[in-house]
């Protein structure tokens, strides 16, 4: 039994259906197929004794630009009999319908000789003057005029199929220069005696698979198995790669920029201590921000150990009476427990307060520039521009006459890097800094400020205990890092940031 590929049937059955020889590349129209796949058929039609083609040379002829214009247009015949038509005019003067005419003198000439040999015209220079007349009342196409029209139909003829009537005229046509001739092998597909009058039932058609396994090619199977063929234009599937968070990208970036500018990463732990957090901060233990509502406090572990006692004993002075710094403190009683009750930390100034006890402990007076960016815990209630657990942007710089100046040009540096050229900054209140400053960025996109954090240098109630004191001072800073990134990514919704929409995600780039 004889098997063919499923396509090949198919063509052999409108071969068949069409009884008569057919033009390759028709054919290929007809079907909508590639004119190289209808050969590739034909060539197992071949293998099978079913069919074959012939190939012929043809003669085909189109019009050239020039001609294309005259079937738009007209011949310049034409064009001449139309332009004395329109203005009514029996008789005029050569030079002066050269001039109407607007025609290039050469074409002008070939229409007035056309003109006279359809009989158009009569010519005289009787009255001293070279004059044309019109010497017929109606104008129908002539039998040039009706074969050049045949283009508008076909923009393609083959000679071979001309009549010698438009032959005649094609010659004409050629001799004005206003035809292409083409020349190109034509392929006839015919079918076989076999090929005619085979039953369709009588072939098989071959299995179609999309892959050649090693088994097929070990049984040699894979001869009898039609490989289905591909098609390049459909898209790929998506490919959902991993990639890098938008927030962490933001975060390499910032991290990027405070290492060019001199600093050093620092991290702390996520669970700290109230003294850290509050107490060598400078926070009184009854203050506000340390209740319930605001800050989460743990069960397990439920006690942190405080550093060295010496270094306790002059926080707890501080806040009791002002101890050796020259301050009243805040006058109460500094209890222990207070401090070393367990927290989620609510700000990383913790984290650089942390810094400021060993610069204490090691001793070492060199300026110090360091910076943090890392997660913090409030107990907020979640919404499109509050969450529980956030990130900051933290920094203080320790040296000798540092200023407000300093500060300032820190941020400002530090925002124009991230793209906002404008900051401001205004009087604002912290329990460690004094002065304090708050930081507001100008985003051109919406014409406002935004506010991005706090900052300003520490009050000696919080440098003194670790032996920092006039002219060394602290510029400090804490800076939100969502409000930046929300800006960035034109998200109004600070959840955005962590609920993870993957739509989105997969839109951001690497
Ligand atoms: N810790 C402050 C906050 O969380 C920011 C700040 C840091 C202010 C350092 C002054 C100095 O908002």
């Amino acid at each position: 039994m004889i098997k063919l590929k499923k396509q090949v049937k198919d063509i052999l059955k409108v071969l068949q259906e069409k009884k008569d020889n057919c033009i390759a590349s028709e054919l290929a129209n007809e079907l909508n197929i590639d004119y190289i796949v209808l050969m590739s058929a034909v060539n197992d039609l071949i293998a099978y004794k079913l069919g074959g083609f012939k190939e012929r040379e043809i003669h085909q002829v189109s019009l050239n630009e020039e001609g294309l214009s005259y079937l738009e247009k007209g011949l310049p015949e034409r064009q001449l009999l139309n332009l004395l038509l329109n203005e009514n005019l029996k008789e005029i003067t050569i030079d002066e319908l050269l001039q109407k005419s607007r025609l290039e003198p050469n074409i002008f000439y070939v229409g007035l000789s056309n003109m006279k040999k359809n009989r158009w015209i009569a010519q005289s220079k009787a009255s001293g003057k070279n004059k044309i007349f019109l010497i017929q009342e109606e104008f129908p196409p002539t039998e040039l005029e009706q074969f050049l029209n045949k283009f508008k139909k076909r923009p393609v003829l083959n000679i071979d199929t001309l009549s010698k009537k438009d032959l005649k005229y094609l010659e004409i046509l050629n001799k004005r220069k206003l035809l292409k001739k083409i020349k190109k092998t034509q392929r006839e597909i015919y079918l076989t005696k076999k090929g005619k009058t085979i039953s369709l039932s009588e072939i098989g058609t071959l299995q179609q698979v999309s892959k050649i396994t090693s088994e097929m090619i070990l049984t040699g199977s894979w001869k009898n198995m039609e490989l289905k063929p591909f098609d390049v234009s459909i898209p790929g599937p998506l490919l959902k790669g991993g990639k890098i968070h938008p927030l962490i990208t933001i975060i390499n970036e910032i991290r990027e920029i405070f290492i060019s500018m001199g600093f050093t990463e620092i991290r702390g732990p996520l669970v700290e201590s109230a003294f850290f957090n509050f107490d060598a901060l400078f926070q009184p233990q009854d203050h506000p921000a340390r209740e319930l509502h605001d800050t989460f406090y743990l069960k397990n572990p439920k006690i942190a150990k405080l550093p060295q006692k010496d270094r306790v004993e002059a926080v707890k002075r501080t806040h009791e009476n002002g101890g050796d710094c020259g301050s009243i403190g805040w006058g109460y009683d500094w209890k222990y427990e207070i401090a070393q009750k367990t927290l989620l930390r609510t700000h990383t100034t913790a984290t650089t307060i942390r810094r400021l006890a060993q610069y204490y402990m090691n001793n070492d007076k060199t300026p110090i520039k360091v910076f943090s960016i890392d997660r913090v815990f409030r107990n907020e209630k979640v919404d499109k521009s509050h969450l529980a657990e956030f990130t900051q942007i933290e920094g203080i710089v320790i040296d000798e006459n540092v200023t407000l100046c300093d500060l300032r040009g820190i941020l400002s540096e530090f925002y124009r890097k991230m793209g906002f050229e404008k900051i401001i900054t205004r009087p604002g209140f912290f329990p460690y800094t004094e002065p304090s400053m708050e930081i507001a960025v100008y985003y051109d996109k919406l014409g406002e400020w935004l506010e991005m954090g706090g900052s300003g240098i520490f009050r000696p109630e919080v440098t003194y205990p670790w032996g920092i004191r006039n002219p060394t001072r602290v510029l400090a800073w804490g800076l939100g890092l969502e409000r930046l990134a929300m800006l960035r990514y034109q998200r109004s919704d600070i959840r955005d940031l962590y609920i993870n929409p993957i739509k989105w995600l997969r839109t951001q780039s690497y």
